[in-house]
């Protein structure tokens, strides 16, 4: 499995990931919006090994030197007869503001469109991550809903959920080939 860009290549996980994975899976700044805290070097290294496993997740590299700067995942939901699946990326925050997340996106986007036979894509994110729906915006997803604290990820220190909000986008199939 392997897709290429202008700038990049998109590969399935390998075990040996794992040193660039920590790189960004353990800063607080990376994980302050995903279901997760930071990552250890054990951990990253068991993430690795799970990833080079799975279907739904991406690693982005660059072609210049095989750096692994981010990961898309990209995840069939149920029912599948509904075809649609759902998009998420964490990057390493060395290589923000250069276009290289939309870059990965936009191509595992035709990837499901083009050859997984993908009706609609979703996005979801938290309002306050200004970065990722002004991605999605890029991508030239719609928002279709800001749902009211649906879900939380993380607890206070009394055990509490910290209920969040939740903009959710999507984008059809028609909408992708005519953008
Ligand atoms: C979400 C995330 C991937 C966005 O990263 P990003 O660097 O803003 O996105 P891109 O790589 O697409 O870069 C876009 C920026 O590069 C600029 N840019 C430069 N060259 C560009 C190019 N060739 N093409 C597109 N944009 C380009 C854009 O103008 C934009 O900058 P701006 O935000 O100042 O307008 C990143 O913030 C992240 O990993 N966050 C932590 C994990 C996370 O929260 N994930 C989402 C959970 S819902």
């Amino acid at each position: 499995m392997l897709m290429e860009t202008e700038r990049l290549i998109i590969r399935r996980f390998e075990k040996n990931d794992w040193k660039d994975l920590f790189e960004y899976l353990s800063q607080e700044a990376v994980v302050k919006y995903e279901p997760y805290d930071v990552y250890d070097e054990k951990s990253s290294i068991e993430e690795a090994a799970y990833r080079s496993q799975s279907d739904s997740f991406f690693a982005v590299c660059l072609k210049e030197n095989n750096k692994l700067i981010g990961n898309v995942y990209f995840q069939q939901q149920e029912p599948k007869e509904f075809l649609t699946w759902e998009i998420g990326y964490v990057f390493n925050p060395d290589y923000y503001g250069q276009g290289y997340a939309t870059e990965a996106c936009k191509r595992v986007m035709k990837y499901g469109f083009e050859e997984l036979g993908t009706h609609r894509i979703i996005g979801q994110c938290n309002p306050e991550n200004t970065a990722s729906w002004r991605l999605l915006e890029r991508l030239s997803m719609r928002r279709e809903g800001h749902f009211r604290k649906p879900v939380f990820f993380k607890k206070d220190n009394s055990g509490k959920p910290i209920w969040h909000d939740s903009y959710e986008y999507s984008i059809l199939e028609e909408e992708f080939f005519t953008v």
